[in-house]
């Protein structure tokens, strides 16, 4: 596995990957990689020639008062884990280099990227758009992976690539979960043990709902609500948000439609982390 931190050599070679043929797959990460990271790994080399991981703790993506001094950066077992992975290539670039003194363009994502999550975290989904832009202008990849865990964020990016016309193809990788049902996290170690041992909650959560579609409920806002309750109930758990969206357009939707999908996402914060979940459940 090599590792590049210069855009620009690292541009120069996907060139070179692509004028040789070599079908190139990528894995954007924030570094402190975990199973839900790996799988998206394992996806990647499914149908990539080459698989380009990235580490880069992204400063645009942060608000004020949010996590990025203190967000974990285990550098060096990240690249332990990447090479037994398998990854060809670590692009882990420095921030200056990506974001230079002189730097002014940002992406905008529009209405979607001001809801749910980027209500509560506002300028997080340019951050996103912004750096996802960047890196595939670098990587040049005909594959992306991303975890359907950040299913706001995937929505914003699928909505990017096809907004901007960017020729790539955009996957959507499945959720890794704990054994209680917690989703994988890089911020799960922020987590003390009495809100560990809690934070099944949300799981728990996701079944309910499940079941309560699947015995013929359609008031979505009523399940919506009867779940945060649920996760209320944990001790020192704060639920941000709890709603289904449509599936396809990711607007909120308060009742079902036969046969249609949706998605139910959850935010909840806890002692000082922020816990997202979701699933899609159909009526
Ligand atoms: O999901 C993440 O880890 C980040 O938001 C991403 C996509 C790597 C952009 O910084």
């Amino acid at each position: 596995m090599e590792i590049i931190t210069d855009p620009r050599q690292m541009q120069a070679i996907a060139e070179k990957l692509r004028l040789n043929r070599q079908l190139i797959g990528v894995v954007m990460t924030m570094g402190a990689l975990h199973e839900g990271h790996l799988s998206l790994v394992k996806l990647a080399q499914q149908s990539a020639g080459t698989v380009i991981l990235t580490i880069f703790v992204n400063p645009k993506q942060f608000g004020l008062n949010e996590d990025l001094h203190r967000y974990p950066r285990p550098f060096e077992l990240d690249v332990a884990l990447a090479k037994a992975a398998g990854v060809d290539y670590l692009f882990a670039p420095e921030a200056g280099s990506i974001y230079p003194d002189n730097f002014q363009t940002t992406i905008e994502c529009g209405a979607l990227g001001e809801r749910l999550e980027g209500n509560s975290r506002p300028g997080h989904f340019n951050g996103v758009a912004t750096i996802v832009t960047k890196l595939f202008n670098i990587i040049k990849p005909h594959l992306a992976i991303f975890g359907q865990k950040d299913a706001q964020q995937l929505a914003v990016i699928r909505a990017l690539v096809r907004d901007l016309n960017i020729d790539v193809t955009v996957v959507g990788a499945p959720i890794v979960r704990e054994d209680d049902g917690l989703a994988v996290s890089s911020r799960n170690i922020y987590l003390s043990g009495q809100a560990r041992h809690e934070a099944g909650v949300l799981y728990r959560g996701i079944l309910y709902a499940r079941e309560r579609l699947a015995i013929g409920e359609r008031d979505l806002q009523a399940v919506a609500s009867e779940v945060s309750r649920m996760i209320s109930r944990a001790p020192g758990f704060t639920p941000d948000y709890v709603v289904f969206v449509d599936e396809e357009s990711f607007e909120e939707a308060d009742s079902a439609l036969e046969g249609k999908e949706y998605r139910l996402l959850l935010a909840v914060n806890t002692e000082s982390v922020r816990l997202i979940d979701n699933a899609a459940m159909s009526a």
